[in-house]
């Protein structure tokens, strides 16, 4: 999604709000733009395309000014060109500012400022921001931004700037993240960490409806009705930039591919305690599972995915219901919720529009909020009341795959600690599910090594197909859909997941000679059934790939390929059989040569619905 930068200092704006934006590339975006404050007025440049573009246009430039915001635009009101591209500025180039976010009133505002005789030129909902600020503009800058977005409805987070008031930026946030970096006669201002890892690592993490006066000596911030925050508590990162970077990988997806063990590491390490799980810091009481009677799970993509397998996994391990759904259907219908509900929200970003208005909606119905994300302080952490955070790191490729990885364990873990809750199991069991937990960074190691080769060359038969098949049963049917969507995500061939059993109740008609049918296989006690089916496709000509158990045996002639997977209890491998999948489509797209790590119309974090 869109991308904020902003900076304030004693050096030239123009190259580091470019830096900054070049390090939040990785939210898509399809344009974007920087101004900067110059003696002569506010100087302004925006590109439709890929940041060179922008990069070209802002040399020519020769922009000089120690004050600017910039902007990746992915566009929602109006086509992505030069003109819509943000900043944008209101008819006297006196206010020109950047926006994240859906300004849902803009209709409404527009006739009026319209009326007020303001021209507007171009098709956002941004622009109307800009107008209304310059309307209520007389003589200070945070004021006209508070009386205008007292107004405004929808989610946003803005940067603005104003002629007459140099060396000042107002930043604003309402449900749209935004943080401001604290730097040494100069600040920094972002909607996402990474951008000024590189400068700072000291931040105020702006809370819902606070604004920021920045200077670049002070920053000051404010709620929306104009009361100063004294105590605004600082954040420290701990994330190097160097952990924000490629390190020699060709693209972000591989990298993080490769950083599973080390990231599965991260996660576990702090939730064992003398080998037992311990979820205590993330605010779970030892017995949390007798407070609920029922468990919802709530999530967008591979997040959705990942809680889709849980609740196979949820449910019969601890035999309580479980009910999963995508958080954009959630949010508009009546969940049957109260207070013995506990809703599990899944989001790497924590940033995800739809989740959290179900986070929203479920909570004000009684339930309890539990978080599974990656970012602290991101709004899903804040407005949940518990939290397993994913300790990932940044994930920065579109395609998420740590996360994903950190997503399923994280799942694992809550469910071997609700077993050990339950009276009637043997506790020798909870011990050997806690062992086998802490095989996974190992054997996710062993299984990257494995299966690089093998799928490379999967991969150059699969790239020249135009649509594949995913099936599996049960906690497989889960997996084939996030190895479908991955496929497809990065790679724009067609690919379907489908439960095994269900695939001759129509979509059968579509296999046929060469095309490619993947088959997961990691759930043994179904194992025979999952190969009926893997033999009903190859009848049909299809070309199959098995993933499974090694030692599992089978029919080798109905299989084409076969990727194995290291022995490990029938629950836990899905998380190892997902690796194969992720490189397959890595490879895929490689070979197809697409933009893997910023794949075409998509948004690393989608923050509006
Ligand atoms: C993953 O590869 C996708 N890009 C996407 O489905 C993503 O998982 C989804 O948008 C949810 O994001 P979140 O985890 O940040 O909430």
């Amino acid at each position: 999604m869109c991308g904020i930068v902003g900076y304030i200092g004693e050096q030239n704006a123009a190259p580091i709000l470019l830096s900054g934006l070049k390090k939040l590339e990785y939210r898509g975006y399809d344009s974007a733009g920087i101004a900067v404050q110059e003696e002569s007025g506010i100087k302004l440049v925006k590109k439709e395309g890929k940041l060179n573009k922008l990069n070209e246009a802002a040399e020519k430039e020769l922009f000089n000014g120690g004050t600017g915001i910039g902007h990746t635009r992915w566009a929602t009101h109006g086509r992505p060109s030069d003109l819509n591209s943000h900043p944008h500025a209101d008819s006297f180039s006196n206010i020109v500012i950047v926006h994240n976010g859906i300004i849902e009133n803009f209709r409404e505002l527009k006739d009026k400022l319209s009326a007020e005789g303001q021209d507007f030129v171009s098709e956002t909902d941004t622009e109307v921001a800009a107008h209304l600020i310059s309307y209520y503009y007389k003589d200070d800058l945070k004021n006209a931004v508070q009386k205008a977005v007292s107004e405004l409805e929808g989610s946003f987070a803005m940067a603005v700037m104003s002629n007459t008031e140099k060396d000042r930026i107002i930043a604003v946030r309402k449900d749209s993240p935004l943080i401001v970096g604290i730097g040494d006669n100069e600040n920094f201002l972002a909607s996402d960490i990474p951008a000024y890892l590189d400068y700072t690592d000291d931040f105020y993490i702006l809370e819902n409806q606070e604004m920021a006066d920045i200077k670049k000596d002070e920053i000051k911030v404010y709620s929306f009705t104009g009361e100063l925050i004294a105590d605004k508590k600082r954040t420290k990162i701990d994330w190097d930039s160097e952990m924000a970077e490629k390190q020699g990988y060709e693209h972000f997806m591989l990298k993080e591919i490769n950083e599973q063990p080390e990231s599965l590491k991260w996660l576990l390490q702090d939730r064992l305690v003398d080998g037992e799980i311990d979820l205590s810091e993330s605010g779970l009481e030892k017995d949390w599972l007798s407070n609920y009677n029922k468990i919802h799970i709530v999530a967008c993509g591979t997040a959705y995915h990942s809680g889709y397998l849980a609740k196979y996994l949820l449910e019969d391990m601890l035999k309580i219901p479980v009910e999963v759904e995508v958080a954009s259907e959630y949010r508009y219908r009546n969940p049957l919720v109260d207070e013995k509900t506990l809703l599990i929200v899944v989001s790497q970003s924590g940033e995800t529009a739809d989740t959290i208005a179900a986070l929203r909606l479920a909570k004000d119905m009684g339930a309890a909020v539990l978080a599974l994300t990656n970012s602290r302080d991101s709004s899903i952490a804040r407005e949940s009341d518990k939290v397993i955070y994913l300790n990932a790191g940044p994930e920065i490729a579109v395609a998420s795959t740590k996360a994903y990885t950190n997503m399923v364990a994280a799942f694992y873990m809550l469910a071997v600690d609700g077993m050990r809750q339950k009276k009637n199991i043997d506790p020798q069991k909870v011990k050997q599910y806690t062992a086998d937990l802490i095989k996974l960074p190992e054997l996710s190691r062993q299984m990257i090594v494995q299966s690089e080769e093998k799928i490379k060359n999967i991969a150059e038969t699969y790239a020249k197909k135009s649509n594949i098949f995913f099936i599996g049963r049960n906690t497989d049917y889960t997996l084939a859909l996030e190895g479908a969507l991955k496929l497809k995500e990065i790679s724009y061939i067609h690919a379907e997941a489908y439960p095994a059993g269900e695939l001759k109740h129509g979509t059968l008609a579509l296999v046929e000679e060469d095309v490619p049918v993947v088959a997961l296989g990691s759930r043994i006690d179904i194992f025979s059934k999952l190969f009926s089916n893997l033999k009903e496709v190859k009848a049909r000509g299809a070309e199959t790939l098995l993933i499974t158990i090694e030692g599992q045996s089978y029919d080798k002639e109905s299989v084409d390929y076969v990727i194995e997977l290291p022995e490990l209890n029938q629950y836990f491998a899905g998380l190892l059989a997902i690796i194969p999948l992720q490189l397959l489509a890595y490879y895929t797209a490689l070979i197809c040569d697409k933009d893997i790590d910023q794949p075409r119309n998509l948004a690393k974090s989608v923050t509006v619905e």
